[in-house]
């Protein structure tokens, strides 16, 4: 398994099998996908792409630290779920974000995702709200260590 900075375009197939499916392609390209501090990162299985995260300086309003980073489009193909994946993505994410001199990663979580988020090290700050048209969701942060 290796992991590697991708192209936004790379991530939509992805999206679309595991967070949105049966919706238009559009609705997998996410605000600020191109974006200059935008990074999206990719795990490759031989030469197959099967999971993927994008990570945005973006400020979420009810949080404080100035500068953050959001985690979006957090997926990993149904057969190739439970080997670690989505964590080497983290793992390459946090020195990157360290070095954009953010300290802090939020996400809005899928209840269903909470218990994968909490492993790696994330923390509930909300109470459930939904998303129309997606579901039930809460916002999680991980602290990113600056020295
Ligand atoms: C959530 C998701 C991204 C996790 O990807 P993954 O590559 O399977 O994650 P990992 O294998 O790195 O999991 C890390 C740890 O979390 C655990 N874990 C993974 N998914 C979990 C879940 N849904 N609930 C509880 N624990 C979970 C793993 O067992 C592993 O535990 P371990 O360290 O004790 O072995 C993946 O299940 C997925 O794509 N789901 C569908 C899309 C989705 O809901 N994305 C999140 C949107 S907010």
């Amino acid at each position: 398994m290796r992991v590697l900075r991708i192209h936004p375009k790379d991530t939509i197939s992805i999206r679309q099998q595991m967070l949105r499916p049966g919706r238009p392609i559009e609705s997998c390209i996410y605000t600020g996908d191109d974006d200059e501090q935008t990074f999206h990162l990719g795990a490759f299985v031989d030469t197959k792409l099967v999971s993927v995260a994008s990570f945005y300086f973006e400020k979420h309003p009810q949080l404080s630290p100035p500068y953050q980073y959001r985690l979006r489009g957090m997926a990993t193909l149904s057969e190739y779920q439970r080997r670690g994946l989505s964590s080497e993505l983290l793992k390459m994410a946090f020195p990157i974000i360290k070095q954009n001199l953010a300290s802090l990663l939020w996400c809005n979580a899928r209840l269903t995702a909470v218990g994968f988020y909490e492993k790696v090290g994330f923390e509930k700050v909300s109470e459930p709200f939904t998303i129309p048209d997606i579901g039930e969701h809460i916002l999680m942060t991980k602290k990113i260590e600056i020295e």
